[in-house]
C-alpha cells in the first residue's frame, strides 16, 4: 500500500517492530516506518478492541498510538525512529497504564 523512495545514500537505522529487526531510513517517523512495512494498524482501542492506523500523520488524532521503548502511548506520527527502538503494537490503553488492578 504504502512505499519508501529509495535513497541509496541515505544513512539507515535497525529498529524492532513487532519483535522483526527493520532496516530503516534516518529521518523517518515511527507511523510512516509501520506504514510502509505494511502494519495493518498500530494500536486497538480500550473499549471496543477495533483496529487504529495512522490517519492525520501530524500528531491531531491519535489513532497511531503504539508502544516506543516499553513507553505506551507515544504518537507514532511524531516520532523519529533511532537506532536499536523497539516498537509494538499496541493493544488497549497499553500495558504502561497497567491493568486497573492498581498495582
Ligand atoms: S496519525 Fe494522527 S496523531 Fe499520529
Amino acid at each position: 500500500m504504502f512505499k519508501q523512495l529509495t535513497n541509496n545514500q541515505i544513512e539507515t537505522v535497525e529498529v524492532i517492530l513487532n519483535g522483526q529487526k527493520v532496516q530503516v531510513p534516518q529521518g523517518t517517523t515511527v507511523a510512516a516506518m509501520a506504514l510502509t512495512q505494511g502494519l495493518r494498524f498500530t494500536r486497538t482501542t480500550p473499549v471496543s478492541n477495533s483496529k487504529r492506523a495512522p490517519f492525520c500523520m501530524m500528531g491531531v488524532c491519535y489513532d497511531c498510538l503504539m508502544s516506543i521503548d516499553g513507553k505506551a502511548n507515544q504518537r507514532a506520527c511524531a516520532t523519529y525512529v533511532q537506532n536499536g527502538m523497539k516498537i509494538e503494537t499496541q493493544q488497549g490503553v497499553g500495558s504502561a497504564l497497567g491493568d486497573g488492578s492498581g498495582e
